[in-house]
């Protein structure tokens, strides 16, 4: 963290509590109302926040997840997955979308696999016996493997080797082929590639930093930006400026510290420990957020994600509710029960949600048993429910949530993203805090339903020209709207 970035860098969450009459864990002197800060980028990388972090990767344009489109330089024609995938790749293209548009899987530094629209992925027919490229295999191997070599002199210029030593080429609209043996970058080389990335699409987190540096180097990346991204220094700093929580967004792999399954590094779990440390040294209370469960709940780069397809549902909410269940787990130094400790105010059950691609049934069935693992082992600390992103009802969780004990909705407000705040002034990007936001707040505010919690916000906005006066009048304007929020 940045102290001199910090509006922004830091998503602030200030919340108010009024119910905590009860004591909290065992420390009772927490002071309220809690003003808490957002640990972004900590122990789940957010690329934008930090990008020099990823600056030593070799080929770091080309991470998993990276979306590029394959010209040829002969047909002038793009190479596209017919159907967008199933069947063969074709190359007759003569613009570029959805279909012309290939994930990359990143192996090594120059060896990827292809994923396609339809999640295929890219390869030679009957599992590597032909040369023929089709898109049919949604469990990559050997014969769905590639290697990108790049021109030396335009890295955008590419030849495409397949796992029979051979380049792929473009003779035919109508049929791509591994089977080119020859050499030269010139345009009518049926095997050379224009090779375009989408650069507004690329992903810049967990999955992308640790499998990008790979075994040898992610290790020694991952403890040094552990131990001086979040310090004691800025525990000190924070609740010197009169904050007293944080919210610690982290990933599934934290519950398998620490041997998490590759790429994801071990040795979160021992920076978590230590914010618990400075917590009750400097008397702030924690979240636990998990921001990143396996198969990503809404494709961002926040969300761990390999490649950007929001594959969470049904069939992950056993392995995300056994995540929630580490907290039973001993930390490494004090052997107190994660939920246990006397900082522990909260453990969100998942970050931001999107719809409609999951279900307001899955995720409260979710949301069910992950509050059942958490009361296993303490009555005393808040769940926290976030709302689904991408609805139109703000208060869909309302009457379920309701029907448990110390439940907290969780909603994250913006002024950003979307077409509505993009010629928005000053004046009105505040109006829109004072009428709007109260107002939605105060929707998901019940007298006695579950607390209310603004878990994300920030003082960044889209207004052109704002000066510090009037970045300041924006965050207090949040801060006096959203401490009308009950958690
Ligand atoms: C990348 O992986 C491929 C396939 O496993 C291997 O042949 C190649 O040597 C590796 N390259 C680098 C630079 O590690
Ligand atoms: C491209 O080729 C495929 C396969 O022959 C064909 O079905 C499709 O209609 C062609 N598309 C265009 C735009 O030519
Ligand atoms: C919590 O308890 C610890 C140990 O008993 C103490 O050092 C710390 O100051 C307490 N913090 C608060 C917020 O009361």
């Amino acid at each position: 963290m940045a102290v001199g970035q910090f509006h922004v860098n830091l998503l602030l969450a200030f919340y108010l509590c009024s119910v905590f009459s009860v004591s909290v864990g065992q420390n009772e002197s927490a002071k309220l109302p809690l003003k808490a800060v957002n640990l972004g980028n900590w122990l789940v990388t957010e690329g934008w926040i930090k990008p020099s972090l990823f600056s030593n990767i070799p080929n770091n344009d080309l991470l998993d997840g990276t979306q590029v489109q394959l010209f040829s330089t002969k047909l002038q024609k793009y190479l596209c997955p017919e159907n967008g995938g199933g069947t063969v790749v074709v190359a007759n293209r003569s613009s570029a979308s959805g279909w012309e548009t290939f994930r990359l899987w990143r192996i090594n530094e120059s060896t990827f696999k292809f994923r396609v629209f339809n999640k295929q992925f890219v390869g030679l027919e009957n599992q590597g016996g032909g040369t023929k490229v089709v898109a049919v295999s949604s469990a990559p191997s050997n014969p769905e493997t590639f290697q990108i070599i790049r021109n030396e002199g335009d890295k955008n210029k590419v030849r495409i080797k397949a796992s029979n030593g051979l380049f792929l080429q473009a003779n035919l609209e109508t049929l791509v082929t591994a089977d080119y043996n020859g050499q030269g970058w010139e345009d009518a080389n049926p095997s050379v590639f224009k090779m375009t990335i989408l650069a507004d699409k690329t992903l810049q987190g967990e999955y992308q930093i640790t499998n990008g540096y790979g075994p040898a180097r992610a290790p020694q990346v991952m403890k040094d930006h552990w131990n001086t991204y979040i310090t004691e220094q800025d525990f000190i700093f924070m609740s010197s400026n009169g904050l007293n929580a944080v919210r610690i967004p982290v990933g599934w792999w934290i519950a398998h510290d620490p041997n998490p399954p590759k790429p994801f590094i071990g040795g979160s779990l021992a920076a978590l420990d230590n914010a618990f440390i400075w917590a009750q040294k400097y008397r702030m209370k924690v979240i636990i957020d998990l921001h990143a469960p396996q198969a990503s709940q809404n494709g961002n780069e926040h969300s761990g994600t390999r490649d950007g397809y929001q594959e969470w549902g049904d069939s992950n909410i056993q392995d995300t509710v056994a995540v929630i269940d580490c907290y039973k787990i001993q930390d490494s130094r004090k052997k107190v029960l994660y939920a246990n400790k006397p900082s522990l105010a909260a453990i969100e059950l998942m970050n931001e949600p999107w719809a409609p691609l999951i279900s307001l049934s899955t995720l409260e069935n979710y949301y069910k048993q992950g509050y059942d693992a958490v009361r296993k082992y303490t009555q005393t600390v808040y769940v926290i429910m976030s709302n689904r992103l991408n609805t139109n009802s703000d208060t869909e969780l309302l009457s379920f949530a309701g029907g448990f004990h110390r439940v907290v909705i969780d909603v994250h407000y913006y002024n950003l993203y979307t077409n509505t705040f993009k010629n928005m002034n000053v004046q009105q990007n505040i109006d829109y805090v004072n009428n709007q936001r109260a107002a939605e707040l105060s929707r998901v505010t019940s007298s006695n339903g579950p607390l209310s919690f603004v878990g994300e916000w920030t003082a960044e906005w889209d207004a052109k020209d704002a000066t510090m006066q009037d970045y300041q009048r924006f965050a207090q304007a949040q801060i006096n709207v959203y401490g009308r929020a009950t958690f």
